[in-house]
């Protein structure tokens, strides 16, 4: 079977896009390194899929250390690249830290992919990229606004360094993946979500009060022009991110793609507003929230979910798991990584 690379694959989706690209039978190679993830990691995909992925402990910024890796793997066949940082207000304090860890290693990449006679190139993008669009749902053609934060820059910068390289190169085949937000865990609790320090995003935010590690939450803004006035956004399962990739990177392996360089938005179709998780969380746990509404969050859009037609029809995916699918799911791997 196909030796696929995986980098920052002990990661949120990393992990869970392992496990998938396990069972469709695919061998893996975990590239990571280690510093928003945890070796642990490697034993959940192991006792989940009864196969542990081969790894490597390597920053992707040491480029000799990327081409030693090459050279050791030169049968891979396509390449899942994750590994990046993520983290949206570090970014506007560290922006040549967010360039160099995900624009130059991407570029460290791309150059090795030069010298295979095939390579697929699978790279997480982001919702980010839209910025507020104009019009709801957002498709695929939305303009691309210009970016809030240098996380968000190095999404657009990173994409048209992928087309630009596909352009010329046709031994690379590529699909951008635009994720809009991405919760929950495996359904056996033993992967998940495992932010480091104060969590940045909603979900672990609302596990982790309710787990009795933060106080409260707070709410970003009431006041916003939405049903319930609290911003709204398509939050999909990861594991339906995760088996997006194993269908898109198929799709390249399989020479089913329309061009060389594609782009598809993972998302529900659906939004939900911060409310509406929070109740959906409840229901689901049948504890009750502690939060508070506190004033708007600096750069939040009011209002993004995707237009799913063309990861529909093209791609052949949809989304199957509900907001409480994935709440139920969350919380359960909260308590586990508890010991609850
Ligand atoms: C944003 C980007 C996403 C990017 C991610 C990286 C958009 C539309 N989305 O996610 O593409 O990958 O950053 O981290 O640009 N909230 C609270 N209280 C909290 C935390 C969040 O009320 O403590 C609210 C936010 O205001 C927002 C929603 O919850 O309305 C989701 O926030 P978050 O999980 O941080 O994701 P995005 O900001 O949508």
């Amino acid at each position: 079977m196909d030796k696929i690379l995986v980098t920052g694959g002990l990661g949120f989706i990393g992990s869970h896009t392992v496990v998938e690209l396990q069972n469709e039978g695919y061998e893996v190679v975990i590239i990571d390194n280690l510093s928003n993830s945890s070796i642990n990691v490697l034993d959940g995909i192991t006792s989940i899929t009864g196969k542990t992925p081969l790894f490597e402990k390597l920053d992707l910024k040491n480029k000799e250390g990327v081409e030693t890796f090459f050279e050791k793997h030169n049968d891979i066949k396509g390449v899942i690249h994750f590994a990046a940082s993520k983290a949206v207000g570090e970014s506007v304090q560290e922006p040549l830290l967010y360039y160099e860890n995900n624009l130059v290693t991407l570029v460290y990449i791309l150059k090795e992919l030069k010298n295979l006679s095939s390579a697929n190139f699978i790279f997480s993008s982001s919702c980010t990229v839209y910025g507020q669009a104009d019009e709801l749902p957002i498709t695929e053609k939305a303009p691309i606004k210009s970016a809030e934060s240098p996380y968000g820059n190095t999404k657009q910068v990173g994409e048209e360094i992928i087309r630009d390289t596909c352009k010329v190169t046709p031994n690379i085949k590529a699909i951008a993946l635009r994720y809009f937000n991405p919760i929950g865990a495996h359904e056996s609790a033993k992967i998940g979500e495992l932010p480091i320090g104060v969590p940045q995003n909603l979900v672990p935010f609302i596990t982790q009060t309710a787990m009795g590690i933060r106080e409260q939450l707070s709410v970003f803004g009431d006041d916003y022009p939405t049903p319930d006035g609290t911003c709204i956004r398509d939050y999909i399962h990861v594991i339906d991110v995760a088996k997006a990739h194993v269908i898109a990177l198929k799709r390249l392996l399989e020479n089913h793609n329309k061009s060389n360089y594609e782009i598809f938005n993972l998302g529900t179709g659906k939004g939900s507003s911060v409310l509406e998780v929070i109740n959906s969380f409840e229901k689901v746990s049948g504890k009750k929230l502690n939060y508070k509404i506190v004033d708007r969050r600096e750069g939040d859009v009011i209002s993004a979910y995707a237009d799913t037609k063309k990861a529909n029809d093209e791609l052949g995916w949809k989304s199957q798991l509900t907001l409480d699918d994935a709440m139920r799911s969350a919380w359960k791997w909260e308590q586990v990584v508890r010991g609850k």
